[in-house]
């Protein structure tokens, strides 16, 4: 049915448990760092996770890009459960399909590689484009894009300021044409003008590459600006989630409630720099 809503990622019945060490010896622990967590996100849409440190969202975040296997549950990216793939097969199919943009701009880059060693290096490992040439034109027009350009090629990353260098790893995760984009916290270390400009940077880019978003944040206000749809983890739990119109008007839990409050004043000039 052409109509029937298919989502790009289902994640489904998540749990991941850590041995954790006390200092008495022999003293092991488990630790449920995620317990049963299901979502689906839906193409070409934001899906918005949000919770307080230590929730598990970068757990979650983990499992999906297959940096981590889930202790049980399984992850199926576009109907591929992939959940138990082989690293070759997973270097295949997933890497190239989901990629990730970590919080920290600096420690996501080989400070001596260039950007042009960094963004074809990436594009090599997924066999992106024919020839150094092709990669290279791709390289630079996708720099381009994200508002840089072609004289940011042959610098170094500490030439850059951190929203340059997440404009820069938002284009090396994008020249590997990626169809679902994890962004763990990705503006959260940036200054709140920077932070404003690179999301309406996602915003479009999103549109113009037909991606989907999983979108990790503990900043609900963000949420408010960038997401369809909103997952509330708490210590490993998906307490609630549902459209961001829904949860907001009605929290069913305290603790989102509470992650609401903490919401400052609605600011208009915020998220709504023009261009
Ligand atoms: N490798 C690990 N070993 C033991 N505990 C871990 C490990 N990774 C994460 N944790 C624990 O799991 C919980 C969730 O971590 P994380 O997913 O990073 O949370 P968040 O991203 O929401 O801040 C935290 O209590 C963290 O200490
Ligand atoms: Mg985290």
């Amino acid at each position: 049915m052409a109509t029937q809503h298919r989502p790009i990622l289902q994640v489904n019945n998540l749990c991941k448990d850590y041995v954790t060490r006390g200092f008495s010896h022999n003293a092991a622990n488990i630790f449920h760092a995620l317990k049963n967590v299901s979502f689906e996100v839906d193409h070409r849409q934001t899906y918005a996770l949000v919770g307080e440190s230590g929730s598990g969202k970068s757990t979650t975040a983990k499992i999906i890009s297959a940096l981590e296997k889930p202790t049980s549950g399984t992850v199926v990216f576009d109907g591929d459960n992939y959940t138990d793939d082989s690293p070759r097969q997973l270097r295949r199919d997933i890497r190239g399909n989901i990629q990730m943009v970590f919080q920290d701009p600096f420690s996501s880059l080989n400070p001596r590689k260039s950007i042009a060693g960094a963004l074809l290096e990436a594009m090599e490992i997924q066999n992106v484009g024919n020839t150094k040439r092709e990669r290279l034109d791709a390289a630079e027009s996708m720099l381009e894009r994200v508002g840089l350009g072609s004289w940011a090629l042959n610098r170094y990353p500490y030439q850059f300021s951190g929203g340059q260098l997440q404009r820069i790893n938002i284009a090396r995760a994008l020249v590997v044409e990626p169809k679902l984009l994890i962004l763990d916290e990705s503006v959260s270390a940036l200054d709140v003008s920077v932070q404003a400009q690179v999301l309406n940077l996602l915003q479009d880019l999103k549109e113009e590459f037909a991606l989907s978003y999983l979108f990790i944040t503990h900043d609900l206000s963000v949420v408010r600006f960038i997401a369809d749809r909103v997952g509330v983890l708490r210590k490993g739990t998906l307490v609630e989630e549902g459209t961001v119109g829904e949860v907001f008007a009605n929290p069913r839990t305290d603790y989102t409630r509470n992650l609401l409050d903490s919401i400052p004043l609605p600011d208009p000039s915020r998220h709504q720099l023009a261009g």
